[in-house]
């Protein structure tokens, strides 16, 4: 172990010290050079396995990524999870890795079993001698990581990342080289690790909200309680969907499983929006019609990115939110907003059309269920019923939001969706009967339709509100309209 780790510390200098040209490496996302990349650092092929799923990526390491010299951070393993390997000669990455198994399949363990039941007890004193030797091993190796992962201190920082990188740099440097689905394991990791809590900003169904500092930034940190493992699990992966990095969709950091031996800590951190949600914005302020036009408009373009399939490779499936909503919604600096809270996502499996959870009926928030999930009618086989469930919420979101618009000096108190129709935390029951036999919506005043963006508005919901889920516009659709119609009143994107 020791010494190959000796002999490719020796073979990564040498490899760096005689290199007067750059390394040719296979690279899994680089789609216009043929595959290929350039460096004067490492290749690098790791193979993650995450429920089920095997995904192989290589890719080029840039000389100064390569800290610290020993062990670079790009280059580590994680049990069960992860398995990396840095070289540094042409097309050395070209290998086809396996995850080491025991942990996630225990399938492997049938023929040991044999052998071990046919050859008896002499086997089986070496097996438990080889299993001991391992645990001891494992106990050491993950004693120490432990060790080297909880120094807070940031002093040290410069072990795993450059000192002078800023959270954006990082993630600027993911987008551009990295795996284009988010951070490596390990630097999420590190990341989560340093970061100081700072205050609670938010209580949910799952656990709490905290604002975080990591290098001189904030950052929003969503903590888990340890029975919401599976919520927590979720999120996270639907945040690395590949290609998911949108301005409009809260933007994913690391995801971090903290066991200190006796309980788990599960974080999930993102980009910190000091507004907070459109929920707590609305009830705050009116808008103009301006800032009216750039939350919808961009609250349209996060929701037809999200539910967008991009074929190819570096394609992304579609995928529908399921929990959309203005507390799920966040008001960026700049008066845009991102879509955030993707726990209850489902994705679009296209090759086999299917979708990729089994979607239990009805999840969600009861107030802005779409008539086809309170009655349950909707077709859970088809993946389309989703997203028109979501053009449903969207359209009662836009309501939240024209009614708090200041046109002409004018605007309403902000409320809910159906406030004046049922009664706080409505149940299913009391919802169906207004949305679906009663067939009511939420009032459209007639005085919007003396200013073109809340007639446009107006005219949106209603078309978001059919009570059928296919006569709904879509995302696309209501972005196309808003784009035009800020053109129109000339607003500043
Ligand atoms: C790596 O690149 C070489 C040269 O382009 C190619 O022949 C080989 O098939 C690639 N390997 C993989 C696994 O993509």
């Amino acid at each position: 172990m020791s010494q190959g780790r000796t002999l490719l510390v020796v073979v990564a200098l040498s490899g760096i010290i005689t290199a007067s040209e750059a390394l040719k490496c296979n690279c899994t996302n680089c789609e216009k050079s043929g595959y290929e990349c350039e460096t004067d650092g490492a290749c690098m092929a790791s193979t993650s396995y995450i429920k089920g799923q095997k995904q192989h990526v290589r890719i080029c390491i840039p000389r100064e990524s390569l800290i610290p010299p020993g062990q670079p951070i790009y280059c580590l393993s994680a049990e069960g999870v992860l398995n990396t390997h840095c070289c540094y000669t042409d097309y050395c990455n070209s290998v086809d890795l396996q995850v080491p198994s025991g942990v996630l399949d225990s399938n492997s363990w049938r023929p040991v079993e044999l052998a071990a039941v046919i050859a008896g007890p002499v086997f089986l004193v070496c097996l438990v001698l080889i299993v001991g030797v391992l645990l001891f091993q494992y106990h050491q190796r993950a004693y120490n990581h432990r060790q080297r992962l909880d120094v807070e201190d940031p002093s040290c920082d410069h072990l795993y990342l450059a000192k002078d990188k800023t959270l954006q740099d990082l993630i600027f440097d993911l987008s551009t080289s990295g795996s284009g689905s988010g951070l490596p394991l390990f630097v999420q990791r590190t990341v989560a690790r340093t970061i100081v809590l700072q205050e609670i900003i938010g209580k949910g169904r799952f656990g709490e909200v905290w604002r975080g500092r990591w290098r001189g930034g904030d950052v929003a940190v969503k903590i888990f309680s340890s029975r919401e493992e599976r919520s927590w699990f979720r999120e996270a992966e639907i945040y690395q969907t590949i290609m998911l990095r949108h301005e409009n969709i809260l933007g994913f950091i690391a995801a971090d499983n903290k066991d200190n031996g006796t309980w788990t800590q599960l974080w999930l951190v993102s980009d910190y929006h000091e507004h907070g949600s459109l929920f707590d914005y609305l009830n705050h302020y009116s808008v103009t019609i301006e800032g009216m036009i750039k939350i919808a408009l961009s609250a349209a373009s996060g929701l037809a990115h999200l539910h967008m399939e991009i074929l190819g490779t570096q394609g992304k499936p579609g995928i529908a939110h399921r929990d959309l909503k203005s507390k799920n919604i966040l008001v960026k600096k700049n008066g845009t907003c991102a879509i955030a809270d993707l726990g209850l996502a489902v994705r679009h499996e296209s090759a086999t059309d299917t979708i990729d959870i089994a979607p239990n009926q009805r999840v969600g928030t009861k107030r802005y269920m779409a008539p086809e999930v309170l009655d349950e009618t909707i077709n859970m086989k088809h993946f389309d019923s989703f997203k028109c469930a979501d053009i449903y919420a969207l359209g009662l979101v836009y309501w939240e939001i024209a009614r708090r618009c200041n046109a002409g000096g004018v605007h309403e108190e902000y409320q809910l969706p159906y406030y004046d129709l049922v009664p706080s935390d409505p149940s299913i029951e009391e919802m169906r009967k207004v949305v679906c036999d009663q067939r009511l919506r939420p009032n459209v005043p007639n005085w919007w339709q003396s200013y073109e963006a809340l007639r446009v508005m107006g005219k949106i919901m209603r078309e978001c509100w059919y009570a059928n889920g296919a006569a709904r516009l879509t995302a696309l659709r209501i972005k196309k309209t808003l784009s035009q119609l800020s053109v129109e009143e000339d607003v500043k994107i």
